[in-house]
């Protein structure tokens, strides 16, 4: 089975100055998608294979595929589809991953809060979109952070949709330098202002679920706010874009034996419904690297412990993990693991990434 599918450029319009949104049209694969997940796309530059993962703005009922690319000063990817793309050009993607999601299933009533910073609307966009057509009686609160108004993604789609949403999708607007009518919409988003916005704004008390996607230290920080106002871990849920700052602590998947880092593994790969095993070293090397060196095609993208693209259950053995800014602490529970964090501790392990 393919791993990367080719997908051709249908649209490509740009929502401000630095981003565009790209609408795209599968040639091959399955590409329904749940909202809030993201699609990692693979290119070569000079010889060598970036794989760079953009999430879904689409809303599952749109009936369209398109992802939001916000060009970061410098960086390769990016700045090559804000700079050269057009349509009818074909790129390559994996079919969308992800679990940044919830709501949608027809649960209605619900209430739920979403703090977005700069290009991490996109998921939370596909959320509020498929929440609102999906569940009739279900409120949206957006919290959307930017440095200012001219640095909005979607400015005028969140305003139509505040429109057609009249009563249940309010959307607040933080801008870092543009001043506002009112002073608690400027600045940046720290813990002083969530305490105010949900003392004057938003109803803490009545949030069934909240998201969060934005720059790591503004996530970290909205999350306390969120459990210092009485939410429970399981009712936040948070996307992370990048790696620059340290995140969720390092977790281990597996009681460990935290001396055990000498000699070698025998391990055996689950993927698509075969079996494959090896030997690799305990040190020096991810369960992922040693995959790809023994001519498996295990999937991965930021190879950071970011996106989860190269996320398997781990069926038998210990590894140790050694960071984690993706996975959900039931998901680690249950034995997932991000392979690009991992070190093998036992003698033998068995991995399956069909799970
Ligand atoms: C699950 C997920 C979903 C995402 N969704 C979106 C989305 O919807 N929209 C979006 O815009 N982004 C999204 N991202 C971020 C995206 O994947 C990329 O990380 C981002 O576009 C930067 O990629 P790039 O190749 O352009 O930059 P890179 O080339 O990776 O560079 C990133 C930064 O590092 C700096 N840098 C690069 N190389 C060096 C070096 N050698 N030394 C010092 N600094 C260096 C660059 O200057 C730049 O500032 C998502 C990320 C994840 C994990
Ligand atoms: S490749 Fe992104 S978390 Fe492992």
């Amino acid at each position: 089975m393919a791993r990367f599918h080719t997908l051709t450029v249908t649209d490509v319009h740009k929502t401000i100055r630095d981003a565009v949104v790209l609408t795209l049209a599968p040639t091959d694969g399955d590409f329904d998608f749940v909202q809030g997940q993201y699609l990692t796309f693979r290119r070569d530059f000079d010889g060598e294979e970036l794989r760079r993962s953009y999430s879904i703005c689409a809303g599952k009922d749109d009936g369209i595929l398109q992802v939001g690319i916000k060009r970061v000063d410098g960086g390769a990817f990016s700045t090559w589809v804000n700079e050269n793309i057009s349509v009818g050009d074909q790129l390559e993607a994996m079919q969308p991953m992800g679990s940044f999601h919830a709501g949608g299933d027809k649960t209605d009533g619900k209430s739920y809060l979403a703090f977005a910073g700069g290009s991490g609307i996109t998921p939370v966009l596909s959320i509020l979109k498929t929440v609102l057509t999906r569940e009739p009686t279900s409120e949206f609160t957006l919290v959307y952070a930017n440095r200012g108004v001219s640095s909005i993604m979607f400015r005028e789609e969140l305003e139509d949709l505040k429109n057609l949403y009249i009563g249940r999708l309010t959307i607040i607007h933080i801008l870092e330098t543009d001043s506002q009518d009112i002073d608690l919409f400027t600045g940046r988003v720290d813990a002083e202002k969530c305490a105010l916005l949900f003392k004057h704004w938003v109803d803490i008390k009545s949030v069934d679920t909240a998201y969060i996607c934005g720059p790591e230290p503004m996530m970290l920080t909205i999350s306390k706010s969120l459990k210092d106002h009485g939410l429970s871990e399981d009712q936040i849920k948070f996307e992370l874009f990048a790696s620059g700052q340290p995140g969720r602590a390092k977790r281990k998947a597996q009681s460990v034996d935290a001396g055990n880092h000498t000699g070698t593994t025998q391990a055996t790969i689950v993927m698509d419904g075969s079996t494959r095993s090896f030997t690799m070293p305990k040190d020096g090397e991810t369960l992922l690297e040693a995959a790809i060196k023994n001519d498996i095609d295990a999937p991965f993208s930021c190879k950071a412990g970011v996106c989860s693209t190269c996320r398997a259950k781990l069926l038998e053995g210990e590894v140790e993990m050694v960071a984690n800014h993706a996975l959900e602490d039931y998901e680690v529970e249950q034995g997932y693991i991000l392979t690009c964090q991992c070190y093998p501790l036992s003698e033998k392990i068995v991995v399956d990434y069909d799970q």
